[in-house]
């Protein structure tokens, strides 16, 4: 039995904190975390922790808060050494930036690189489990997976289907992207910590043949999550309407192929119709803020409060390189931004828990990761909340933990991730 005590501010969520803040939050100022062979195995009071398990090794984190560590629930890692490219919205952004990069996959060597460099960027910025697209190239899904294996972290992925629209060294077919993603599924999908998403990049670079075949494979394994993109920009959606002249709206694209369901993710979902507000409602789908990425490629303001009280899953994400940050702190800034601007600000539990519990959720994992509290993996993030001196004088004259952790929500970096653990092993010091 391998135990390890850690002391600090401990920051818990028990409930749905967008619906109710206040009922769904627990602080403890001078709180302690019990790991237990990779597992939270107790979370209360330092003291009494100190007095329940003396013989536990301790590392005491002072005033630093202990948090779940971030879930990010969309993002490119083929994507990592584009990040912040200038000028383009979406479609002409995939062409000049994206596809070119993604082409470099066909080695697996420069896939195993990437898929390692992006994780410890993550690690770095306190992200403990990311989902993410890989390319076309069935490589590009092992390097990623193994890539996480070897750090022990819980990741999600997927091939990338495309078998239009797209270059011809980056198109599959409606066949090969059903046998590859089959076989894929089948190596990793449950494999330790792996979980496999059916992955359409999105309906202009499927043809509905694509969409079909990947359609049957979600319904031969329906544990597996389904990724993709929906109702990001108003071109992207004119686009979809000529591609698909016989659907009712975007989501019925996917909708008419078998590509809706509970464990499907669908990312940025801005320009939504009633009906399709509805349709994902009724499923139990989850729609993916990826709030740096709708600023950063101009796409528009998502409603987290409309789409919430509609009774939607919501998970958040740095749809890193579209997103123009790897730090899911900065994504909190950046939802709060938009609410800002759409008269509906969160409050720092609100996005704290959408970063972690939301987003696990989504994935259909809460209450294992993203969450402190007993039972759930040992994935955390010990955050310095004076990591600068902008932030520590602001932090100052904070009168609760709120006003105190705000600031670092706002200003914060991997400067303020003072220490990561992954399933109980400390993975990063600062
Ligand atoms: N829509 C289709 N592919 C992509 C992508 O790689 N990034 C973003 N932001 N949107 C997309
Ligand atoms: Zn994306």
């Amino acid at each position: 039995m391998i135990e390890h005590l850690l002391l600090g501010q401990t920051l818990q969520f028990t409930g749905d904190a967008l619906a109710d803040w206040q009922a769904a939050t627990r602080h403890d100022s001078a709180g302690a975390v019990l790991i237990r062979d990779g597992r939270i195995s107790d979370v209360g009071p330092a003291e009494t922790l100190r007095r329940t398990y003396p013989q536990a090794p301790v590392t005491d984190y002072g005033d630093a808060l202990i948090c779940a560590g971030f879930v990010d629930a969309h993002m490119h890692y083929p994507q990592t050494t584009m990040i912040a490219s200038w000028g383009k919205r979406l479609i002409d952004w995939l062409n000049t930036y994206t596809f070119p990069e993604e082409a470099k996959f066909s080695d697996p060597a420069y896939a195993d690189m990437i898929a390692g460099r992006t994780l410890d960027l993550a690690l770095a910025h306190g992200t403990t489990t990311l989902t993410s697209f890989c390319t076309i190239h069935p490589a590009s899904v092992d390097a990623w997976f193994q890539a996480a294996a070897a750090r022990g972290m819980a990741v999600v992925g997927g091939k990338t289907c495309m078998d239009r629209n797209a270059p011809d060294d980056l198109r599959d077919t409606a066949q090969t992207a059903y046998d590859d993603s089959k076989g894929l599924l089948e190596r990793w999908h449950g494999q330790g910590r792996a979980t496999y998403a059916i992955t359409p990049r999105f309906s202009p670079t499927s043809t509905p043949d694509q969409m079909s075949a990947l359609g049957a494979l979600w319904a031969e394994h329906p544990d597996c999550l389904m990724q993709t993109h929906l109702s990001e920009q108003v071109d992207e959606i004119a686009w979809v309407r000529d591609l698909y002249p016989d659907a009712r709206d975007y989501l019925d694209t996917y909708e008419a192929h078998g590509l809706l369901g509970a464990r499907g993710l669908y990312g940025h979902a801005i320009h939504l119709e009633p009906r399709e507000i509805d349709r994902l409602a009724d499923v139990g789908a989850a729609v993916i803020h990826c709030p740096t990425s709708n600023t950063f490629i101009g796409s528009g303001l998502f409603d987290m409060m409309g789409l919430a009280s509609a009774g939607l899953r919501i998970g958040l994400a740095t749809d890193t390189g579209g997103g123009s940050s790897f730090s899911m702190l900065r994504v909190m800034a950046a939802t709060y931004e938009i609410g800002q601007l759409r008269g509906t600000p969160l409050h720092p539990a609100q996005l704290m828990w959408l970063a972690t519990e939301g987003s696990a959720q989504a994935l259909h994992v809460g209450g294992q990761i993203g969450h402190l509290g007993t039972g759930a993996m040992a994935d955390l993030c010990v955050l310095d909340l004076a990591s600068t001196p902008a932030i520590a004088q602001r932090r100052a004259s904070a009168d609760d933990i709120w006003e105190a952790l705000f600031p670092t929500l706002m200003m914060g970096d991997d400067r303020a991730i003072r220490d990561v653990w992954v399933a109980g092993r400390r993975v990063a010091a600062g």
